[in-house]
């Protein structure tokens, strides 16, 4: 039953057309993004949801979009106590704190993917990796050397509990992507950026640390008709396009498109 017919006989029609068809679960917690009309119904409607969904114990409201460059939001805690949880993906559990960092369990099927991709022995540079979600099951199936990087303190002692929690032995730096060509002196074979919203310019990073014959793979946020600009935009600054495909959808009509570039 959807949230919507659960709530039929307790909401006006007007209202009831507002309740959200779809709504995020990290671990044991419901992300709602409701529109403002319907923010004196968040009690209600964050009830039916955990009386829908037995393994929701938090429901948090979120109050705006991401901003900023730890790329989280407000959340007001509508159900429970707690922004933290442990959320489970591609075999791994990942210790979060939406409030506090970048976290969405959207891309389990793209982390899925690299990490099958991925040969042994490869050298593995993981840009914007967060809590860990790509590098993790990379680390957990494969007999790589692999580094992580990322700017948010937080994020990174969260990784390292996670590490210790997947019993894996990768390593993080705290540190900004901007200086990637001095903190690196070694090239990848592969590097991975989950490259935060509007900001591509950190393609043109990755080159000079990249192996010859390495891959990168490029998350980017582009709407459907600028598509082809900017594949013959990669392909003039030299990138062979070995595959691309969306990601799903993060706002009407924005999705999230990954590109597997070789140089
Ligand atoms: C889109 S999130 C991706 C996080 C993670 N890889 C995931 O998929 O859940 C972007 C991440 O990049 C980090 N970040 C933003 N700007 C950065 C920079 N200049 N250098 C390093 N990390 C940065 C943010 O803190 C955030 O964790």
């Amino acid at each position: 039953m959807s949230l919507q017919e659960h709530l039929k006989d307790k909401l006006r029609e007007e209202k009831l057309l507002l309740v959200p068809k779809r709504f995020e679960v990290i671990g044991d917690i419901a992300v709602l993004s409701l529109p403002p009309l319907l923010y004196d119904e968040k009690h209600l409607v964050a009830q039916a949801l955990v009386s829908q969904n037995k393994n929701v114990k938090v429901v948090l409201l979120k109050k705006n979009k991401l901003s900023g460059e730890n790329r989280t939001a407000e959340f007001e805690i509508v159900i429970g106590d707690r922004t933290s949880t442990i959320h489970k993906e591609n075999d791994c559990l990942f210790n979060v704190d939406i409030a506090r960092t970048y976290f969405s369990g959207k891309l389990y099927f793209e982390r899925s993917r690299i990490a099958d991709e991925v040969k042994d022995g490869e050298n593995v540079l993981v840009l914007f990796c967060g809590v860990g979600p790509f590098l993790m099951p990379i680390a957990k199936k494969k007999n790589v050397n692999i580094i992580g990087l990322e700017k948010n303190p937080f994020a990174c002692t969260l990784f390292r509990k996670n590490a210790g929690l997947n019993h894996i032995g990768a390593d993080i730096i705290l540190g900004d992507a901007n200086s990637i060509c001095n903190i690196f002196k070694t090239r990848f074979d592969r590097i991975i950026m989950p490259t935060p919203y509007g900001q591509d310019h950190f393609l043109s990073f990755a080159r000079p640390l990249l192996k010859p014959g390495g891959t990168v793979h490029f998350y980017t946020f582009k709407k459907d008709f600028e598509i082809s600009h900017f594949k013959r935009m990669v392909e003039e600054l030299g990138w062979h396009i070995d595959f691309y495909r969306d990601c799903g959808d993060v706002a009407p009509r924005v999705s999230r498109y990954v590109f597997d570039l070789k140089n």
